[in-house]
């Protein structure tokens, strides 16, 4: 095994050719839309909505990230300490995730919900995965209402209090809202205002799904 097999394999835990029996990794063409918003704008609401409408498999990165505290693995209390002030995971440990569980689902359509959150995290995806997103579906809701939301969601995420949603609006607003930008001048956000009812926000987002599965996107 050469030093950049045994490298990618390390970063992120692949079999290798040899290790598969001399079948080859499975090589899947797949099609990616990031769902993109801030901390209670919906992201996930509407996911679940997308799923069962367009067949798509649904990936969080908080959720994988929360998952991986819950299984108390290696890196869990350094996550649960970075999630608890707000912070944004380190890029390998986030994409080394989602990459693992796309390739354990057996579809080619993801949403990656929550992710990208950053330029770092963007380089880390292409360069480990070559994978191109068909376009980035943005909510775009106000803090005001966001926080409202996150405040009342009563599901037990130590993150749902005041001082760290302050913190996760500040991170939204540095690194991710840059990126939503950078992504709207390639012509590739597709926005919706994200503070009105759910079926409202999905009547916006069925229009786009249905646009994009005409064009073939
Ligand atoms: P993550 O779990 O992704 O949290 P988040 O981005 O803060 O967003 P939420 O999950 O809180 O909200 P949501 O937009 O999914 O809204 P939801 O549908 O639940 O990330 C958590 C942390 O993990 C980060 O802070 C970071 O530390 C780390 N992390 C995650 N991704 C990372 C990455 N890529 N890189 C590095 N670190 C990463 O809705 C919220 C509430 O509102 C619910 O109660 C819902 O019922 C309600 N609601 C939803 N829509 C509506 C509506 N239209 N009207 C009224 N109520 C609504
Ligand atoms: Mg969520």
């Amino acid at each position: 095994m050469g030093n950049c097999c045994a490298l990618l394999k390390s970063i992120m835990g692949f079999a290798t050719e040899e290790e598969h029996d001399g079948r080859l990794p499975k090589q899947k063409k797949v099609k990616v839309v990031f769902v993109l918003g801030g901390p209670g704008s919906g992201k996930g609401t509407v996911c679940a909505k997308i799923v069962e409408q367009f067949g798509y498999s649904h990936l969080s990165s908080g959720e994988l990230l929360r998952k991986e505290i819950k299984a108390g693995s290696e890196h869990g209390t350094m996550i649960q300490n970075m999630m608890n002030e707000g912070k944004l995971v380190p890029s390998d440990i986030t994409v080394r995730l989602i990459q693992k569980a796309m390739q354990e689902t057996d579809n080619d359509k993801f949403l990656l919900d929550g992710f990208p959150r950053d330029e770092e995290n963007v380089r880390t995806f292409e360069k480990l995965t070559k994978i191109e997103p068909d376009f980035i579906l943005f909510l775009d809701c106000p803090e005001e209402e966001m926080t409202k939301r996150l405040l009342s969601r009563n599901q037990g995420r130590e993150d749902d209090n005041i001082e760290t949603i302050k913190k996760r609006f500040r991170v939204f607003q540095e690194s991710t809202l840059p990126l939503v930008n950078y992504y709207a001048s390639k012509g590739k956000v597709r926005k919706v205002d994200a503070a009105r009812p759910v079926e409202a926000v999905f009547e916006s987002v069925k229009t786009i799904f249905s646009s994009a599965n005409e064009q073939g996107a």
